[in-house]
């Protein structure tokens, strides 16, 4: 990862590496569970859900008040709309946003971001997809080599992280070097049900595999303790790293 604000990867704190994502139905129950988890937590991710219920009023609130936040847009479009997008989140104050890995649409948004704190994550092939559904949408590659690929054309455009399950990091780190944050999903610590995720890695495991940073969901949503499931989980990757 960048070596500025964020620090590298070996200076981060086993807190910082915790993103919740904040996969609620609106503000008001965002702000309850930011309120819940206190000091424990540092980072949020919005994704569709709650910015658009009137959600990016509160990533901007956040990004003020001195958390750090990850909009989760993952944009595609023709360059000159991306490059306005991606200055409108600059001036919004968060720290990462997802792009789909197309280069143009990464050349578009790495020329945008230009003198902010921005951070810039692939998206590379949404783990949605098996090679089945990347050949009904034309492809005539699988996914483990379109990741491969696109990982690679994120580093020489110039973005910032690529996002990745647990099982991919590690042959990612190889790609990325050692200058991109990994981002990892799919996080279920030990004993915790796997919700609809699939391919799932405990805290521990995604650290071990490289990863930079765990986006968790409904593990802390849902929990009885939902501080505690956050601070337990913290506890997990201080022991990993
Ligand atoms: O609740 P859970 O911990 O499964 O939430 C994971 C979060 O990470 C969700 O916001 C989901 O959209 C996101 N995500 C994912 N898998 C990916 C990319 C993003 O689960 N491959």
């Amino acid at each position: 990862m960048h070596g500025t604000e964020l620090g590298m990867s070996s200076e981060l704190s086993a807190r910082d590496r915790l993103i919740v994502a904040l996969d609620v139905p609106d503000p008001r129950d965002a702000e309850a569970m930011i309120e819940t988890l206190g000091d424990t937590v540092t980072f949020y991710k919005i994704g569709y859900q709650l910015a658009f219920a009137h959600g990016t009023p509160l990533a901007a609130a956040l990004a003020s008040a001195g958390k750090r936040v990850f909009l989760d847009m993952k944009l595609h479009d023709i360059g000159n709309t991306v490059a306005r997008g991606v200055e409108s989140v600059a001036r919004m104050g968060v720290t990462f946003l997802t792009v789909h890995a197309y280069p143009q649409t990464m050349r578009a948004a790495v020329a945008a971001r230009a003198g902010s704190p921005l951070r810039l994550l692939a998206v590379t092939v949404l783990t949605s997809y098996d090679d089945a559904d990347l050949s009904e949408a034309g492809y005539c590659v699988g996914a483990k080599q379109l990741v491969a690929e696109r990982a690679a054309q994120a580093r020489a455009i110039g973005l910032d992280g690529i996002v990745c399950s647990g099982e991919e990091a590690a042959a990612l780190r190889q790609i990325a070097g050692p200058e991109m944050s990994l981002v990892t999903p799919g996080i279920r610590p030990t004993g915790i049900g796997h919700d609809d995720q699939k391919r799932v890695v405990t805290p521990a495991r995604a650290i071990a595999a490289g990863a930079d940073y765990l986006v968790v969901g409904r593990p802390i949503l849902e929990a009885r303790d939902p501080r505690g499931a956050a601070e337990a989980i913290v506890d997990e990757i201080a022991a990993a790293i």
